[in-house]
This record gives C-alpha cells, structure tokens and sequence, in this order.
C-alpha cells in the first residue's frame, strides 16, 4: 500500500491532500456512481494518457455523466497534479462521480455537477522476489456485475474477491465465468502454452486494459503473435506461462495457481523477454 502524496486535485483546483472535502450526498458514496482511471507515470511522464482518457471517457459516456474537463484541460490538470508531487515514477488516480445531489435517489436529478477527484502515491519498483519468483494466483468464479468494460468506482466485487484471494494465499483473483477467464480482479490475463500467447478479446466480461494494449505493442517490437480468443478455465491449469498485467504491476508472472505450479513453477522465457521489453518500451515513451 502506498499513502497518497501531499497534493491532491479536487474540482480543477489542487490543495492539499488532507483537506479535500467531498460531500456525504455525493453520488460515488452514495451508489458507487462514478468512474476511475489509474494511470502509471514514468519520470514525470504519464504512460499513455490519451488511452487513459480515452476509456474514462468512453465510461461517462457509458453512464450518462457530461464529462467535467476537455482533453487539453485533462492534461493540463495531471501535469500539475504529477509536478505537485515531485514528479518520478507515480501512480495517478482520477476519479469522476455524477455529484451531489438535494438528496438520494437512484434517478439522479438533472443538472448535477461532477465531481473531480485526483490523487497520486510513488510507484514501487516491483519486489525482487516477485521478478524472480513470481506470484501466485487463486481462480475464483466471477462475482461482479454484467458491464466489467466500465471502469466503475463501484469495486466491491473486486474487493470481496482479493480478500478471498488473500485468504488462499494468493497475490490476485483470476476470474472465470462460465468455464472461461474473464480477467484479473485487477488485471488482464496472459496464457502461454507451446509458445504461442494468447489474451481474452474486449468484451463486457473485462476491462479494455491498458497495459495489455502496451503489452500488445510490446509483443510486436519482439515479432511474437498474440492470440485475442476466449481461454477456456481448463487452459489456465495447462499453460506454460501465465502472465497478469495492470497499471501498478506492469506484466508479472504467475508461478502457482490454486497452490500448484504453472509450468515450470518459474518466470518463464516469454515473460522474461516481454518484461524486458516493457522496460525498454516504458523509458523511451517516457522521454519523448
Ligand atoms: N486496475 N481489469 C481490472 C478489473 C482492473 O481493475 C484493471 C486495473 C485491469 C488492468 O487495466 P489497466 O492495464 O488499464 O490498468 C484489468 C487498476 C490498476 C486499479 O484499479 O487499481
């Protein structure tokens, strides 16, 4: 757990983190009724804001909510934000709710206006014992609502289903429904098996993750093909290589599922190479 950094954003106006106020009536406490994004910053420079900010968008159009900045006034207000703070290697959080109403009521009356919340933490260099070791992952059945693909606030399922993980002694919930992989409680999901790799298409089951976009985009510089299909639950347990990948943990490797080994019960090759990568990827994009 990382503790929030001393400057937050609240309704375009930076102050500090330990006096933001948001109303009680605010429909994101009330209802879960807002969106979020985390986006990781490298060196200052946020990791793909325009896809950030592209599926936060895509989220308040999903629920109705007008959008509360433009593009350049989103940038503009992260920018700040990062600077605030120090800049360095961050995690950004922005979240979107539809705002306070005169009350509660599921309908929401009409002219609320959003509100704007942002925060950011250090972002941890992942563990070495990670790197070398791996994590280990609990497969649970998928106990979350029918619209995954919005990046709701509402993240009690999640919630529920990383402190089943946690009991079991596993690092991440990887979710199935119907006798396939849905996604991560936290994450995309990466199996490989007999060296082709292969990832869940978009859908309203999971999240149109980021980092797997990178992670795509990281496949290709390295010329390996990835496989967008549906993976059966049973592939999971049969998979040389699975790979979990999000915002805050990049692309990691699963090591043991349910207690038992993936593969080897070691990184495997594949990750090594895509972890490499990604590192290589993430410093370029952060300079220029
Ligand atoms: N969560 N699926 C779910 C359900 C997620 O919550 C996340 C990330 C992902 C990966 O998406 P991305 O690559 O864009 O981070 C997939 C963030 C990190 C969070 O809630 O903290």
């Amino acid at each position: 757990m990382a503790d929030a950094l001393p400057t937050c954003l609240l309704d375009g106006k930076l102050l500090p983190t330990a006096e933001a106020r948001v109303s009680p009536l605010d429909r994101g406490f009330l209802f879960g009724d807002g969106v979020y994004e985390v986006i990781p910053c490298y060196r200052g420079a946020p990791l793909r804001l325009e896809a950030h900010l592209d599926r936060l968008h895509d989220g308040l159009d999903a629920l109705g909510i007008p959008a509360p900045f433009e593009r350049a006034d989103w940038k503009a207000h992260v920018a700040a934000l990062i600077e605030a703070n120090g800049g360095g290697d961050l995690g950004v959080y922005l979240e979107v709710t539809r705002g306070a109403g005169a009350g509660r009521d599921f309908l929401p009356e009409p002219g609320l206006r959003p509100t704007v919340f942002g925060f950011c933490w250090r972002l941890a260099a992942p563990r070495p014992q990670h790197l070398e070791q791996g994590l280990a992952a609990a497969t649970l059945d998928d106990i979350r609502w029918l619209r995954c693909d919005v990046k709701s606030v509402a993240l009690l399922g999640a919630v529920m289903l990383r402190m089943e993980a946690r009991r079991r002694g596993a690092d991440e919930a990887i979710l199935v429904r119907d006798g396939h992989l849905a996604e991560g409680s936290s994450s995309a999901v990466f199996v490989v098996r007999d060296g082709a790799i292969a990832t869940p298409p978009a859908s309203r089951e999971r999240l149109p993750s980021i980092t797997r976009q990178v992670v795509g985009d990281v496949l290709d510089a390295l010329e390996l093909p990835l496989n967008e299909r549906e993976i059966r639950t049973d592939e999971l347990y049969e998979a040389d290589e699975v790979w979990v990948a999000s915002a805050t943990r990049e692309a990691m490797p699963v090591t043991r599922l349910d207690g038992c080994p993936v593969g080897s019960g070691r990184p495997g090759p594949l990750w090594r190479r895509a972890w490499d990568e990604f590192q290589t990827l993430k410093r370029r994009e952060a300079a220029s």
